[in-house]
């Protein structure tokens, strides 16, 4: 299975996802610093992927605090933890996992220091096998819902590369190939960091699934010629109403999927449900840089002073979506009301 990162005695290993396909390049970071601008910079990006790192990243931090006494530990906690939620403000999996960081360290806080720093980096170990775990009970539950035959379109990546290993829309899809379905992906090449061409068509080619690259602009055109049978994507952070928060461009194919007729499905851990946020109105949307859009590969594409808008995820409302796919079961409208159960742990898995 391919994998984004790895914790190592000497920091946390990622694969550099700035430079795929051309390169395969893995990059250490040594320090909770290094690990914090990885995320910033996407050498590892994906909701899931993000919270993985930000929990290894925040235990390499705590084991190389030099400290004598719990108060000076909670004070150096404190600012690492602050320093890794700074990174990215709109995939919600990094700030569960922070969450969870923080909580262990309030359950150890009494333990000498040495054993409180192997415990933070054993919780990140387990956040990182229980990330894969869930990915493969979220592509169990959801293979079901893939067509027997056809094309599936997916936008942006939500593969291995967006996670611990698997992936999430992805990872239906695998697991439905798995079980014998005969899809084709076709994956939207995602303007304006393009991890579908860069990464999707990378990840799925190396499994042999077959996909096509299309630009976004393509995919209406190529569910009129009746070629799409499903849509699949991850997500970013859904509200308790399901409004869904994913890669710019996520709403125009849920459109798109509606006037069509294709049924559209967001594949996501229970950790990316933000039951706190009411609606999409209340998810912060990350606002990138403009030489994002007006460069490509470093070239100038645009005219020099160019007005830019670059938000990096927009917000499907949740009427579009005809299932939310998560590990605990699938959550179908009203998304209010399932989700709930989910999380209360009462509905049956489909
Ligand atoms: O900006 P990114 O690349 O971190 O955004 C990731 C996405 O939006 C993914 O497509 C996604 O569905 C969430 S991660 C599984």
């Amino acid at each position: 299975m391919l994998e984004t990162l790895k914790w190592t005695d000497s920091g946390v290993l990622f694969i550099d996802q700035t430079k795929l396909p051309v390169e395969e390049i893995w990059v250490n970071c040594p320090n909770y610093e290094s690990v914090a601008n990885a995320i910033r910079t996407m050498i590892v990006r994906g909701a899931p992927a993000i919270g993985v790192a930000a929990a290894m990243g925040i235990a390499l931090g705590a084991r190389e605090l030099d400290v004598t006494s719990i108060s000076e530990f909670r004070n150096g906690f404190g600012q690492i933890c602050r320093v890794m939620g700074e990174t990215r403000p709109t995939a919600v999996n990094l700030f569960w996992a922070i969450r969870r960081m923080r909580r262990r360290f309030e359950e150890i806080s009494t333990r000498p220091i040495p054993l409180i720093k192997q415990g933070l980096v054993d919780e990140a170990l387990a956040i990182h096998a229980e990330d894969i775990a869930t990915n493969r009970a979220m592509g169990i539950n959801g293979a079901p819902l893939m067509p027997d035959a056809g094309g599936v379109l997916t936008h942006c990546n939500a593969g291995a590369l967006a996670t611990a290993g698997y992936g999430t829309a992805l990872g239906v899809i695998r697991a439905a190939v798995e079980a014998g379905k005969q899809i084709h992906v076709f994956a939207d090449e995602t303007r304006p960091f393009l991890q579908g061409s860069r990464l999707t068509a990378w990840e799925l080619m190396k499994d042999n699934i077959p996909v096509t690259l299309i630009s976004d602009n393509m995919a209406g055109a190529i569910m009129a010629q009746g070629k799409i049978q499903a849509v699949i994507v991850g997500a970013d952070r859904i509200a308790a109403n399901g409004d869904t928060a994913n890669k710019i461009g996520t709403y125009s194919v849920a459109i798109l999927a509606r006037e069509h007729g294709i049924p559209m499905y967001v594949a996501a851990p229970f950790s990316t449900i933000d039951l706190e946020t009411a609606d999409g109105s209340g998810i912060p949307i990350e606002q990138r840089a403009s030489t994002e859009v007006t460069h490509l590969a470093g070239k100038q594409i645009a005219p020099t002073g160019c007005l830019v808008e670059n938000p990096a995820f927009d917000v499907t409302p949740a009427r579009y979506i005809r299932a939310i796919i998560t590990e605990r079961g699938v959550a179908t409208a009203p998304f209010n009301e399932s989700l709930q159960k989910l999380a209360a742990g009462t509905a049956a898995l489909v």
